[in-house]
C-alpha cells in the first residue's frame, strides 16, 4: 500500500524530528528563525556548501548527514535561487523539491518555510505543501513483494513550519482539494484497464456525490436513444460497454449557464481492426488521461466550493478489435445528424468526442467548452511533452488558458485552426472521414472536432498526448499518469469565472 501521508502545519521551533528540509537564497542566507533553530549548525552548511559547489541555485539541494549541534537525523538545504522572483508554481516545485530529499524510510519530517527575507507568506507556504502532496503521490498498490530496504515507513508525518498556522491552513484548504483533484486523476490514469473499464470509471466518478457533485450515467440504450451512434460505433467490438457520465457542481448563481469540460475516456486504445504494432500498446491504458483530468478537475472545484457552475463530460470506450467490431469504411451517423466515414479504426478518440461536444452544447448551452484529450501522436511530434497543443476559436479563452498555464506550469501552445484544413477530412461517401492523412494529423483531428461545436460558442480542444502520461516526471510527479490539466483548468476558473 501507498504510504500514507499526514501533513501537518506547526510553528517554525526547535526541530527535534528525523529530517529538516531549510530553505536558503542563492547567496546561502536563511531567514532570521531558521538560522537560529540551526545555530552552530549554519557553520557546518557553509563548509559543506563550499566542498559539494552547492550555490542555492533554485531547486538544488545539499545534504548533511548527523549535523552536529542539531537533534536531526538529516539536515536537507534547498537552494530557493532569488526569493522575490519565485511565482506560485515555484513555491509548489520547491515543496516537491523538499519531498523528493526525504530518504524513502524517513518517518517523519519538519519543513521550515521561511526566506532569508522571513516566512513565507500564507498562500507561498500552502503551495509548498501542496507541492510535498503532489511529490508523495506514488502508485503501488500492485506491488506486494519489496525488498526490506525499499520498504516505506507505514505512514509518514510531515509538518510544514510557518508563522502564522491558521492563515496558511485555511489557505491550504483550496489547495488541497485540487491537490486530491490531481491524485485522483493520476490514480484513473495509472489503473490498468482490466480495473478500470468504462463502468467501472464511471463508478469512480460517481463517488463525487460524496462532494456535492450531481452524477448521472448513461449507459447504452440510453446512448442510443440520443443517438450517439459514432461514440457507440468505437465501443462495439468491446466485452465492456460504454458509458457518457455528466458531472454537475453548482457553486455559481442560481440559473447561470454553466462552463463544460469534456474528456476523451478511451479506458484502452489497440487501434481496433486498424490494429496498433505491439511496442508500446501497454501506454494505451491512459488514453483516458483526458477524461481522468475532468473527473479531477470536477472533484476539485466541489471540494474547494468553487463559486462556479461546471459541468464535466466524458465519454468511455473501449477500442478494441473483435467480431462485432467497426471495420474501416463503415458509415456512422452522429448525434448531429452529420455522416462520418471510418477510414482508421484507431482515430475513435474524435468520434467519441464529436457526439459528447454536440451533446454539451444541446444540453447546457455553455459559456465556453474546454476539452482534453490523448488525440493524436502528431502532437507529440509537433511539441514533444512540454506544451500540451491547444486549439480554439476564441482569442480570449485561449489567452486566458496560456495565461493559466503560466501561473501553474501546466503550459499550452496554439495550433491553428482553418477552414483550408477541411478538405482533407471531406470523404466521397459521408459528411466526412475521420482521418486527414499524415500531414497536420493534430490539425485536422481538431478540424474534425469542430465539426461538432457551435461557431459562436468559445471553445479549446487541448491535445494532452504529450502531457497526459509518461515523460512528465517533474519536482512535483514521478509517477507515470500525470494528472495534467487539474491545476490548469481550475486556475482558468479561479482567475476568471469566480472573480
Ligand atoms: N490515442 C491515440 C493517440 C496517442 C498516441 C495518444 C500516443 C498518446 C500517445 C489516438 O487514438 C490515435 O491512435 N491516433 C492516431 C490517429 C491516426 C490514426 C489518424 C495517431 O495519432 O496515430
Ligand atoms: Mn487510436
Ligand atoms: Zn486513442
Amino acid at each position: 500500500m501507498a504510504d500514507a501521508l499526514k501533513l501537518g502545519f506547526g510553528p517554525i521551533a526547535a526541530p527535534n524530528r528525523a529530517v529538516l528540509v531549510a530553505f536558503c537564497d542563492d547567496g546561502l542566507k536563511f531567514g532570521p528563525l531558521t538560522g537560529r533553530a540551526l545555530g552552530s549548525a549554519a557553520g557546518l552548511v557553509a563548509r559543506a556548501a563550499k566542498s559539494e559547489r552547492f550555490t542555492g541555485k533554485s531547486g538544488s539541494a545539499l545534504e548533511l548527514v548527523l549535523p552536529e549541534g542539531l537533534k536531526v537525523a538529516r539536515l536537507v538545504v534547498i537552494g530557493a535561487g532569488k526569493p522575490a522572483e519565485l511565482k506560485a508554481k515555484d513555491f509548489v516545485m520547491l515543496g516537491g523539491a523538499a519531498m523528493g530529499k526525504l530518504p524513502a524510510s524517513a518517518a517523519e519530517a519538519t519543513v521550515f518555510a521561511e526566506l532569508p527575507g522571513g516566512a513565507m507568506r500564507p498562500e507561498q507556504a500552502a503551495d509548498l505543501a501542496q507541492g510535498v502532496v503532489l511529490r508523495a503521490y506514488a502508485f503501488d498498490r500492485y506491488k506486494t513483494k519489496r525488498k526490506e530496504e525499499e520498504k516505506p515507513p507505514a505512514s509518514r508525518k510531515i509538518t510544514v513550519c510557518v508563522s502564522d498556522v491558521a492563515a496558511v491552513r485555511s489557505a491550504y484548504r483550496a489547495r488541497e482539494a485540487v491537490a486530491d483533484g490531481v491524485l485522483m486523476a493520476r490514480d484513473l490514469v495509472n489503473e490498468p484497464a482490466n480495473v478500470l473499464y468504462p463502468e467501472e470509471f464511471a463508478r469512480r466518478a460517481a463517488s463525487l456525490r460524496k462532494v456535492g457533485v450531481a452524477v448521472e450515467v448513461l449507459d447504452v440504450p440510453k446512448l442510443k436513444k440520443l443517438g450517439m451512434r459514432a461514440l457507440l460505433g468505437v465501443g462495439q467490438g468491446s466485452a465492456h460497454e460504454s458509458r457518457v457520465v455528466v458531472m454537475r457542481w453548482n457553486g455559481g448563481r442560481k440559473g447561470e449557464a454553466p462552463v463544460a469540460f469534456i474528456g476523451k475516456g478511451v479506458c484502452f486504445d489497440t487501434g481496433g481492426i486498424s490494429i496498433k504494432p505491439a511496442a508500446s500498446m501497454e501506454d494505451m491504458k491512459g488514453d483516458m488521461a483526458g477524461a481522468a483530468c475532468v473527473t479531477g478537475l470536477m472533484h476539485a472545484l466541489a471540494a474547494r466550493k468553487a463559486k462556479v457552475n461546471a459541468v464535466g463530460l466524458i465519454g468511455l470506450v473501449e477500442n478494441m478489435p473483435d467480431g462485432k467490431a467497426q471495420r474501416p469504411g463503415d458509415i456512422v451517423k452522429s448525434m448531429s445528424g452529420q455522416t462520418i466515414e471510418i477510414i482508421n479504426t484507431d482515430a475513435e478518440g474524435r468520434l467519441v468526442l464529436g457526439d459528447v461536444l454536440w451533446y454539451a452544447v444541446q444540453r447546457f448551452k455553455p459559456k465556453f467548452m474546454v476539452d482534453l484529450a490523448t488525440l493524436t501522436g502528431a502532437i507529440i511530434v509537433a511539441l514533444g511533452h512540454e506544451y500540451a497543443g491547444m486549439f480554439a476559436n476564441n482569442d480570449q479563452l485561449a489567452t486566458r488558458l496560456t495565461e493559466a498555464g503560466e501561473e501553474t506550469g501546466e503550459l499550452v501552445w496554439r495550433m491553428p485552426l482553418g477552414k483550408e484544413y477541411d478538405k482533407l477530412i471531406d470523404s466521397k461517401f459521408a459528411d466526412m472521414k475521420n482521418t486527414g492523412g499524415r500531414m497536420g494529423g493534430a490539425i485536422t483531428a481538431a478540424q474534425f472536432l469542430k465539426r461538432f461545436v457551435d461557431d459562436k460558442m468559445p471553445w479549446a480542444h487541448l491535445d494532452i498526448a504529450g502531457t497526459g502520461f509518461d515523460s512528465r516526471q517533474n519536482d512535483i510527479n514521478k509517477s507515470w499518469g500525470s494528472g495534467w490539466g487539474v491545476r490548469l483548468l481550475d486556475q482558468l476558473v479561479a482567475d476568471y469565472y469566480e472573480k
